[in-house]
């Protein structure tokens, strides 16, 4: 790959965070104790942007909210994968016409991968004049600086630079939880399926250094986090574009060298890559849960090959034979899609029977979205709309029954799961997962939340299980 490793370095960031505090001076003389909201779309690598987003705008004194009449800097954070995605940013953005009425001066920014393309920024400029700033995932390291010219300018500030990605150290984080974290290894994607617009908002594949990534995680234990995930398109290719010799699975043993009870759990690997070596170390490292999000995409072997996936349904298959040999108590998901171009109602079957045949404990399941500027857009299309929605229909009724029925495995049993948090019920006030990554809902005292604790399953349906705590 020809792939130029551009860092940002350590004294850019500083000159960020100076700038911040240059808005934190002008911010509280403006309006005292100045309010952001950021809303966030997407993926979790977008969860944990947006963590970046309020480590700055914590920087220049922001406090939080989620109301947009009450802030300040509205930031949102985009995402492009799906046409749906888009729309409903589109239609929120609209809407923060009034909160704009309401408080004059209120600063709007736009950030993410929808407006990394480039017919998106267009619209952005010309379509909603509400918006004052627009920034790319390749320009969030400089947002301070952004933000700085629209306060000091009079013109609204584009920022979406067509590069390959940087890798940046350093950056503020304000994170949003206290129990589980992100932490990305890398960023990027090289894949380039056919039907999928990130490589193109997301630049290449780039690997931050291990050294730097267990420094971090070093940190949250530290800071008392018990669930770790880390993050990148495709982890299975860590490492590839280091110097170090030091793959995805050597990440995950180092990480399970510190000392501490947490919990490692990763996604999303790509199943042309993941190896025995990886199924191996989950099996072996007594922190790496055994949760696999292996997305399939499809069960026919024309469609995959279309969708470039660089496997076939067997060898996927014989995949997840190997991780199930190493680790019995695999919790495995996946993701599909439904009506690529040219896929016939036969072919759709592929797809139903190889989900028979895995028994996913959970499916993620999507219609194909037509991307602009991707190979599959330009591939005939034949089903309707209808078609597709019958054979969606279909696939969630197969992976809604086969979940439930997984789920009543569990009832009996005693799991060990950590509390994660509130769910707002009375009935079921706790929420909690298994060391696989099933929610289990509990009742019992808030100040379990951070703790590992056995239960008892009582009950469950396709979405979760439910539990009591035992004596
Ligand atoms: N890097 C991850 C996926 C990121 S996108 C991976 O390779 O597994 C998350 C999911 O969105 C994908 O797995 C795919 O199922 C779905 N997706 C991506 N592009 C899509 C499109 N154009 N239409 C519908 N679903 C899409
Ligand atoms: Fe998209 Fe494929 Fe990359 Fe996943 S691996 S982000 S589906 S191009
Ligand atoms: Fe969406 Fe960007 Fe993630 S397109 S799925 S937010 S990488």
């Amino acid at each position: 790959m020809a792939y130029e490793r551009k860092e940002i370095s350590i004294e850019n960031i500083r000159a960020q965070e100076a700038i911040c505090a240059r808005i934190r001076e002008m911010l509280t003389a403006r309006v005292g104790q100045p309010l952001a909201m950021v809303d966030t779309y997407g993926c979790q690598q977008n969860e944990a942007d947006s963590e970046k987003l309020r480590g700055y705008l914590a920087e220049m004194g922001c406090g939080f909210t989620q109301d947009e009449f009450s802030a300040d800097i509205i930031v949102v954070n985009t995402c492009a994968v799906r046409e749906h995605a888009e729309m409903r940013v589109l239609g929120n953005v609209g809407q923060l016409n009034h909160s704009k009425k309401a408080k004059p001066g209120q600063i709007i920014a736009v950030c993410g991968c929808m407006v990394q393309q480039e017919h998106m920024a267009e619209k952005i400029k010309n379509s909603y004049p509400v918006v004052d700033l627009v920034f790319g995932p390749h320009d969030l390291w400089h947002f301070p600086e952004l933000l700085l010219r629209v306060m000091t300018g009079k013109k609204r500030v584009f920022a979406t630079e067509r590069c390959d990605g940087y890798i940046t150290e350093g950056m503020p984080l304000k994170r949003d939880g206290k129990v589980k974290a992100w932490l990305s290894v890398m960023y990027g994607c090289n894949n380039f399926c056919t039907y999928c617009i990130v490589p193109y908002v997301r630049g290449r594949e780039r690997s931050r250094r291990p050294e730097d990534i267990v420094a971090e995680a070093r940190q949250l234990v530290a800071e008392g986090y018990k669930d770790i995930t880390l993050l990148g398109q495709n982890v299975n290719s860590y490492g590839k574009d280091l110097d170090c010799n030091v793959d995805f699975a050597d990440l995950i043993a180092m990480i399970n060298e510190i000392p501490g009870e947490f919990l490692i759990r990763f996604m999303t690997s790509h199943p042309k890559d993941a190896t025995e070596k990886l199924f191996k170390t989950m099996a072996t490292c007594e922190k790496c849960a055994h949760q696999l999000h292996l997305p399939v995409q499809a069960g026919n072997d024309r469609v995959l090959e279309a969708m470039n996936r660089r496997y076939t349904a067997e060898k996927y298959l014989r995949q997840v034979e190997l991780a199930r040999s190493y680790m019995p108590d695999l919790v495995l998901t996946t993701d599909i899609i439904v009506g690529f171009p040219g896929e016939t109602d036969e072919e759709f079957e592929d797809t139903v029977k190889l989900c028979e045949k895995v028994r996913y404990d959970a499916m993620f399941t999507f219609i194909y979205s037509k991307r602009v500027g991707t190979p599959a857009a330009k591939m005939p299309d034949a089903a309707t709309r209808e078609q597709k929605q019958v054979r969606f229909d279909k696939l969630l009724e197969t992976a809604n029954r086969i979940s439930a029925e997984k789920h009543a495995e569990y009832i009996g049993k005693t799991m060990r799961v950590l509390v994660d948090g509130v769910t707002g019920k009375t009935e079921y006030n706790l929420s909690s997962r298994t060391n696989g990554g099933r929610l289990v809902h509990l009742k019992g005292d808030e100040a379990l939340i951070g703790k590992f604790i056995d239960v008892k399953i009582t009950s469950g349906n396709t979405w979760a299980l439910y539990g009591e705590i035992g004596e």
